[in-house]
């Protein structure tokens, strides 16, 4: 395969100034909780994106897909919503450093510097829509790029607010921040346990001892994916509004218990609470008892993984399945399948659907020795039960977003 270098050279006929490597992410426990203001424990990934990046002088930004063989120009000076998703990833982070240097009046120059536009060329080895984050991994590439280039001097964390707005606002999903902080802070060997209340962070090393992670991928992308994911957020804010009509002080879920959700939220007991019972319905009620479980399991499962207690943390994933899977509902036939699957194998101590949901890959723990047989017998099985072929990732923890 030629180099992203090498294929620069040969599209544009020049080299490129910078290259940047950007990885995918798994997430080991906290799934839909970065929007809900909980916790996520996520970690870059051996698969990433990369981009090649060189300035140009005449107000465009030439784009060159690899893996797709398709290129797209824009102007700087009309950036919109893209027909192209790929191209949004670009842009849209793009919009933002535009508005980022409009607000911030020193910077003028760098804005023009930036209007002038530039070529990319972008590869990757992250599956797409796996649930892996490739579109993250570009978008976090693309800032990581600018940062570096016009000398804006954001922090890791302000690159990943700018590429989590610039998915809100040019591929319009509500995503949550879990994705592109994750590629951007990934360290080797280390997960993360992000508090998305207030953006704080701590790295922990990933002791899995004879045992290793091992992704198993649907194949399955579902369309509804986008739209039902704006909806469950939408659902969990419209519970946390009913909460606040009896606790004004209630800002987020952090301040919610179990049983406030089951007293003001579950549908059947609130007979007595007319207002309540107008708003409220069965499934902001789910919505809003797996987040509200989910925000403390993920706070327990990290004391398992200090403890070094494996078996109980995988406990807490496949908990966490069954939540997404049944109350939160972004599982589908598939991935309940390949939790199934595993569920009673002893040799797999967790296992559960991983990011968004509507398709994508489970998350598995599997005793290393077995990890073979393990994904030789799950392939079978997913083979008879779909005819589909089961595509398998053994993963490792990596640096995240980095100059290559
Ligand atoms: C997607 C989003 C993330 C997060 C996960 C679910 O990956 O991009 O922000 O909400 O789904 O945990």
């Amino acid at each position: 395969m030629q180099s992203i270098q090498e294929k620069f050279i040969q599209l544009f006929d020049r080299a490129p100034s910078l290259l940047v490597q950007s990885p995918g992410r798994i997430n080991l426990i906290g799934e839909h909780t970065d929007y809900n203001h909980g916790f996520v424990l996520p970690a870059a990934i051996d698969k990433s994106a990369q981009i090649a990046f060189e300035h140009r002088l005449d107000g465009k930004i030439v784009m060159h897909a690899i893996d797709l063989n398709e290129t797209e120009t824009v102007s700087t000076q009309t950036l919109q919503p893209h027909a192209t998703s790929w191209v949004n990833y670009i842009i849209g982070v793009v919009a933002q450093v535009q508005q980022y240097l409009a607000s911030t009046k020193i910077n003028n120059d760098k804005l023009a510097q930036l209007n002038q536009g530039f070529f990319i060329c972008l590869q990757a080895d992250i599956p797409i829509g796996a649930g892996l984050s490739s579109s993250a991994a570009v978008a976090s590439a693309v800032i990581f790029a600018l940062n570096e280039w016009y000398a804006l001097g954001l922090s890791k964390m302000q690159m990943a607010l700018m590429a989590q707005k610039a998915e809100h606002e040019f591929a319009g999903v509500k995503c949550g921040i879990m994705d592109m902080f994750a590629s951007i802070h990934g360290e080797a060997n280390q997960v993360m346990l992000l508090d998305c209340q207030n953006l704080t962070f701590k790295y922990y090393p990933l002791q899995l001892q004879e045992y290793q992670i091992v992704l198993f991928d649907t194949s399955i992308k579902h369309a509804l994916a986008s739209s039902e994911y704006n909806t469950r957020r939408l659902e969990c804010e419209q519970g946390i509004q009913i909460i606040q009509q009896t606790y004004p002080n209630v800002q987020s879920f952090r301040d919610v218990t179990l049983e406030q959700v089951e007293a003001y939220l579950a549908p059947q007991k609130n007979s007595s609470n007319e207002i309540n019972l107008s708003l409220a319905n069965t499934k902001v009620y789910q919505r809003c008892k797996y987040v509200v479980q989910e925000i403390e399991r993920v706070q327990l499962a990290v004391k398992d993984l200090l403890n070094g207690d494996l078996k109980a943390f995988g406990q807490k994933m496949f908990a966490t399945h069954w939540g997404l899977s049944e109350l939160y509902e972004v599982s589908c036939p598939e991935l309940d399948m390949l939790v199934n699957f595993v569920k009673n194998n002893e040799h797999v101590i967790g296992s559960r659907m991983m990011g968004g949901g509507f398709g994508g890959c489970t998350i598995n723990i599997i005793k290393s020795s077995e990890v073979q047989n393990i994904i030789a017998q799950v392939t079978q099985q997913y083979q008879i039960a779909t005819n589909k072929k089961l595509h398998s990732y053994q993963v490792t923890i990596q640096q995240g977003t980095h100059i290559i």
